[in-house]
């Protein structure tokens, strides 16, 4: 008790110095050519240096995916809230999404390589996934296309240990929250996903977020229905558990919306230590979901 009280305390010790420092940083470089004398600290930077304390590190992973880009963007909108970073697995992507200094490169299937981007975070939102790919000459126009992962980016490989490798990195670096991202279908270990290039990609899926449930650090994990690349904010969504919302018409949600629900969720204690399936009502036929701590407070299922 006495040793995590001196950690946290050694913590926020340093993280107060360190926004210090920066604000004094710009200070003195604004104020280079104006003033000679001692340093000091303005009661406008010390305050502005607190407001930097109280907003919260958010690292996304997956963040040049097609829904880790949308959250890494909303985050970086957010700025009055958030410190927000990025992980992805290679340059190319790091320079398609901009190129920041705060978009770390590392490799979730090499726990030493995403130690860096996860240091001094105090929530993770997990979007990597394995990414199935179409054997070239497959055509889906006519029948079912060939699907493969490639070798050692299998869902073993990716969705099981590297999301292991970040929920034990993130324990060891004294991260508060972890939001999951998985997948509706995880329930039914015949589902058609799993027999997907031989993957079982729902079922390393499931592990992982097993694990994240008994890793004893407060999380959400969102088992998301199938991700439209539609307008997010507009549709009335809608929260579930154990796959029944498979059994009805509203199956799918734009992955803008995945993306906002990720950000809700570090917000509202409601969200905390609680899995639930997520989909939405079509655009239009529903009310449009705005309030999210009454969306988090209807999920009772804490797996
Ligand atoms: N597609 C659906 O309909 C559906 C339905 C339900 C749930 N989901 C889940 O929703 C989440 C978001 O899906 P999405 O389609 O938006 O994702 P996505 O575009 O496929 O992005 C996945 C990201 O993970 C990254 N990644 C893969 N292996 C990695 C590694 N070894 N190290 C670091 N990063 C790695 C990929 O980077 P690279 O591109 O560089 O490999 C990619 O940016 C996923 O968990 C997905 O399984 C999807």
């Amino acid at each position: 008790m006495f040793l995590s009280s001196l950690a946290f305390f050694a913590r926020f010790v340093f993280q107060l110095a360190y926004a210090i420092k920066a604000t004094q940083n710009k200070e003195i470089s604004l104020n280079r050519n104006r003033r000679r004398g001692p340093r000091r600290i303005s009661v406008v930077s010390m305050s502005a240096a607190m407001t930097d304390l109280k907003k919260s590190t958010v690292l996304i992973t997956g963040a040049g995916g097609r829904t880790g880009h949308i959250a890494y963007k909303k985050l970086k909108e957010r700025s009055d809230q958030f410190i927000g970073r990025g992980l992805v697995r290679t340059a190319e992507s790091k320079q398609q999404i901009g190129g920041a200094d705060d978009v770390f490169v590392g490799d979730i299937r090499d726990a030493d390589s995403i130690a860096p981007a996860i240091h001094g975070v105090d929530a993770l939102i997990i979007l990597t996934s394995a990414v199935p790919r179409m054997k070239p000459g497959s055509d889906p126009s006519i029948g079912r296309p060939e699907i493969y992962f490639e070798d050692g980016a299998y869902p073993e490989q990716v969705d099981w240990i590297g999301q292991k490798n970040q929920i034990d990195a993130a324990k060891a670096a004294g991260v508060k929250q972890i939001v999951l991202v998985g997948s509706m279908g995880g329930t039914n270990p015949s589902h058609p996903l799993n027999s997907l290039g031989n993957g079982n990609i729902l079922v390393w899926k499931r592990k992982a977020e097993q694990y994240l449930a008994d890793s004893g650090i407060p999380y959400t994990i969102i088992r998301a229905g199938g991700l439209l690349d539609k307008e997010g904010g507009v549709r009335e969504l809608l929260v579930g558990k154990d796959d029944e919302l498979l059994q009805t018409e509203t199956r799918t949600v734009p992955r803008a919306d995945v993306a906002e629900v990720c950000i809700q969720a570090l917000q509202f204690e409601e969200a905390k230590f609680k899995a639930f399936d997520l989909a939405s009502k079509p655009e239009g036929a529903g009310a449009r979901t705005k309030d999210f701590k009454a969306l988090f407070s209807q999920i009772t299922s804490r797996f």
